[in-house]
């Protein structure tokens, strides 16, 4: 397998891009994806989740610098300080679906009244766009598959609840004051700099980390959950064509990878590509609110945003393996006691 290559997205270059939660797992990838492409990056953060370091390595990786300012989403006199002069925002900050089932209140806060905030600070700067990142948590579980833009929305938890707040602030913005939003809905993202840790460790990187050590996938509930995983490198184009596509202010996109995988099929993808397929998963408890079935529909992105994914899953899966055994035997089982198997409660 050959290296995945960092994507270049045209339309871009040159402009001064304000980006939130960029120290995140996608919002990290984002801004590399946004300076290979020639954009200005700033780098907007509090670091509650995310790490200064995953921004290390920006202009090795794309020639150019990324400058960072430390702050709240919130914080909305910070926001009226530094937000101006940005021609495009992209709006990620945000605190997980673990984090919502023992910080409800906190999530929702940061979630959708942070939101809010973006949007009247992009509002009074008046940026070009504002790409609100929301998620396929809106969905709850499925009712019917592959799940269009027009699925009904009825989310399990209350981070499921403060991302579709966000998103309907969002449109709110574009009905009542003309802010141009677009809103975006990755489904699962896996790749570079991907959480395994606490209450923000994903599925796909646990089990790697794992494996890596010898250690067998812990499965939540039977593992016939299924999930659209999308390489993050997709994500974050898909972010940057809805930045830059014309006439599509107000609309609403899936991104997803288009193959539907059970977790229990993930398990034994994962241990095999680390070369330990002896390696059978444990089984504890359901997660609670855990949606049970999430496929995309992302033709409407493919349609109007020209946007395909391009990562096939073994390559995705394989580069991050070869990425996390790089960082060397002892970082890996640091990664590996940090893991939190019940990182709900
Ligand atoms: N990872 C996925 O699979 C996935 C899927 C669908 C949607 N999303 C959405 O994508 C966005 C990024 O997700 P991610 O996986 O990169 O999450 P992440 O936790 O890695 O990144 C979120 C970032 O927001 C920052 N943050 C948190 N609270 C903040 C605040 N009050 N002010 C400023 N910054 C704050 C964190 O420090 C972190 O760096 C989120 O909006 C999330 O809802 C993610």
């Amino acid at each position: 397998m050959s290296e995945l290559v960092l994507p270049r997205v045209d339309g871009v270059q040159g402009a001064r891009c304000f980006v939130t939660g960029a120290a995140g797992f996608i919002g990290s990838s984002l801004v590399r994806v946004l300076a290979n492409s020639g954009a200005d990056v700033v780098a907007f953060d509090n670091l509650a989740t995310g790490h200064a370091e995953n921004l290390a390595g920006v202009r090795e990786e794309t020639g150019r610098e990324a400058r960072f300012i430390h702050g709240d989403v919130r914080d909305r006199e910070k926001l009226a300080r530094v937000l101006p002069g940005a021609d495009l925002v992209f709006h990620l900050a945000c605190l997980g679906v673990r984090h919502s089932l023992h910080s409800p209140f906190e999530n929702l806060d940061v979630n959708a009244r942070g939101t809010l905030s973006v949007l009247a600070q992009a509002r009074a700067a008046k940026v070009k766009r504002v790409v609100h990142t929301s998620s396929s948590e809106v969905y709850g579980t499925a009712k019917h598959v592959p799940m269009s833009e027009e699925h009904a929305t009825d989310p399990h938890t209350v981070y499921g609840a403060s991302k579709l707040d966000g998103e309907c602030c969002a449109r709110a913005y574009w009905r009542c004051y003309q802010t141009p939003v677009v809103v975006v809905r990755p489904f699962n993202a896996y790749g570079p700099r991907s959480h395994s840790e606490g209450d923000s460790g994903e599925v796909i990187p646990r089990f790697l980390v794992r494996a890596l050590v010898g250690k067998a996938p812990v499965i939540f509930g039977d593992g016939s959950q299924t999930r659209d995983f999308t390489h993050v490198y997709d994500s974050a184009a898909a972010l940057v064509r809805a930045a830059v596509t014309p006439n599509i202010e107000g609309e609403t996109f899936n991104v997803g990878a288009g193959r539907e995988i059970r977790i229990d099929e993930l398990a034994r993808i994962v241990v095999r590509a680390v070369g330990r397929p002896e390696l059978s998963a444990e089984h504890i408890e359901p997660r609670p609110g855990d949606v049970l079935r999430l496929f995309a529909d992302s033709s409407k992105a493919a349609r109007l945003l020209a946007h395909q994914s391009s990562v096939a899953m073994a390559d995705g899966i394989a580069d991050l393996a070869t990425r996390l055994r790089a960082l060397g035997d002892d970082a890996v089982r640091a990664l590996d006691a940090n893991i939190v198997v019940r990182s709900w409660a």
